[in-house]
């Protein structure tokens, strides 16, 4: 009952953020976490595997187009891979399509209105030095595979 009410409010809130063209004011408690193995394995060696409802269908598509310089690192695939994790990224990508009248799709969660807002002021000084970086989401949202980021 309990995890029923929990997707409820997650899918509630997703809808939300969904709607007003990613500056929305609040970031989602839940999303669904990722399913795919080989997304988890190769999108996971090195950070947490972000959850594709964060960023939209544009936004994944570009990622996967410049992973030969991804971040500074070179994360390359090979061809089979990459075709198979970006469906699957692009499939469970947030709902509401990136328009090009915003600018350039964003490739980091991070820099996102909501993300910025909704960590503003809200992070101590222990919990930054543990965490190291803030695309280290899983110091801190103990839950954050099982995309929960309501238990902190
Ligand atoms: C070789 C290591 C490596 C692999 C493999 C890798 N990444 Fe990354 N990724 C990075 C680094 C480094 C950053 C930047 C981290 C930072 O700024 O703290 C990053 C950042 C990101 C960000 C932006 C985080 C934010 O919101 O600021 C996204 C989204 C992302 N990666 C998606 C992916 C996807 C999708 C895959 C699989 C196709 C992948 N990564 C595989 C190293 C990797
Ligand atoms: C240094 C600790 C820290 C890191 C790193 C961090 N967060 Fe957070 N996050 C928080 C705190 C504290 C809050 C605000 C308290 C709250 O709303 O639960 C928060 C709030 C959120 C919320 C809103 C939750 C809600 O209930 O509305 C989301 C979504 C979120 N973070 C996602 C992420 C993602 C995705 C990452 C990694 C890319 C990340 N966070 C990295 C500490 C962190």
């Amino acid at each position: 009952m309990k995890k029923a009410i929990f997707t409820l409010t997650g899918a509630f809130v997703l809808a939300g953020m969904l709607s007003s063209s990613f500056a929305y004011a609040d970031g989602p408690d839940w999303v669904p976490p990722i399913r795919d193995k080989l997304v988890k394995a190769e999108c996971g060696a090195c950070h947490l595997t972000y959850q594709p409802a964060f960023l939209p269908a544009k936004s994944w598509k570009k990622i996967m187009a410049g992973l030969d310089d991804h971040f500074g690192e070179d994360a390359t695939l090979d061809k089979d891979a990459a075709q198979k994790i970006e469906a699957y990224l692009v499939t469970n990508s947030g709902r509401r399509k990136w328009n090009d009248s915003w600018g350039k799709p964003p490739i980091r969660i991070t820099k996102l209105r909501w993300f910025v807002k909704e960590h503003r002021g809200e992070i101590s000084r222990r919990a930054m030095k543990k965490a190291g970086t803030m695309t280290n989401c899983k110091a801190c949202h103990l839950a954050a595979e099982r995309g929960n980021y309501d238990d902190d």
